[in-house]
């Protein structure tokens, strides 16, 4: 029941992405110019609260618009109604719904949905990561030189050592191809399936990559924060790759690599 609700939230969000995608929606500013927040991101989160409510009306919400409904329940469902707010105001593709389910502190269930590519990644606990019901695996690559990377930029740049531009440059200067979707969640679904061999970013929310953690990890691979510690959403550094780069990418993310 917990998985069927989990997928069912994920499409009632997505179904909401898809009917104001590249029509007309009002856009309004969060804090720093381009935090925006749509008319969708709102109509998303009450769907999947809906479908939530309907059938744990006790659990606890932690969701990027709403806020949080504190309750004592053992389970929080964590959820990015829209993840890539900005792509998707621009009508690019690049964007998608986010729900993991916490109990007693472990993410045991998480879904990423982008409708506009069809492309549904989910993962259980222990039983493996998927895109679109078929299995996933992180990519084989050994060293950070030969990975295609990818990032992601805070809406308010961190000016500080071995801040978001530095690290880049760091990497774009030693020849090291690194992408930036705009959408953490997809980020981590895309090392999940291979296609990076790792991402990192310097300021996340819960919302953006608790799902996206789960699937990594059932996926084969390795996501902590920046000390290479156990990963924990509620702090905002993530390091997530396919396991056998993930020392060397700290590194790098750190500024004590000998190359980059
Ligand atoms: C953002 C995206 C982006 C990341 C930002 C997030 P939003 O989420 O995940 O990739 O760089 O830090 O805030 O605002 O589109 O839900
Ligand atoms: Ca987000
Ligand atoms: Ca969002």
């Amino acid at each position: 029941m917990l998985k069927s609700t989990l997928i069912r939230a994920a499409e009632a969000g997505a179904a909401v992405m898809q009917r104001y995608f590249q029509g007309e929606f009002i856009i309004s500013n969060k804090e720093g110019i381009n935090n925006l927040v749509t008319e969708a991101d709102h109509a998303s989160e009450k769907a999947i609260f809906e479908i939530i409510k309907a059938d744990y009306p006790d659990h606890y919400l932690l969701s990027e618009e709403a806020g949080e409904i504190v309750t004592d329940s053992t389970y929080k469902w964590i959820i990015d109604p829209i993840d890539g707010t900005v792509n998707f105001a621009h009508g690019l593709p690049l964007c998608c719904v986010s729900i993991a389910l916490e109990q007693d502190g472990e993410m045991i269930l998480g879904a990423v949905y982008n409708p506009f590519i069809k492309e549904f990644f989910f993962a259980q606990r222990g039983y493996g990561a998927t895109l679109n019901d078929k299995k996933i695996a992180v990519s084989a690559g050994t060293s950070v030189a030969t990975s295609c990377l990818v990032t992601g930029f805070p809406y308010t740049y961190l000016d500080q050592p071995n801040g978001p531009l530095e690290v880049f440059s760091r990497l774009i200067h030693g020849g090291v191809p690194v992408r930036r979707l705009g959408s953490a969640a997809m980020d981590l679904c895309w090392v999940a399936a291979g296609r990076f061999v790792g991402f990192y970013e310097l300021k996340l929310q819960a919302w953006d990559s608790a799902a996206g953690f789960l699937i990594v990890e059932e996926a084969g691979g390795r996501v902590s924060d920046f000390t290479g510690g156990r990963y924990s959403p509620y702090q905002p550094h993530i390091i997530a790759t396919n396991g056998k780069i993930h020392d060397e990418l700290a590194d790098v993310v750190n500024g004590r690599h000998a190359s980059f």
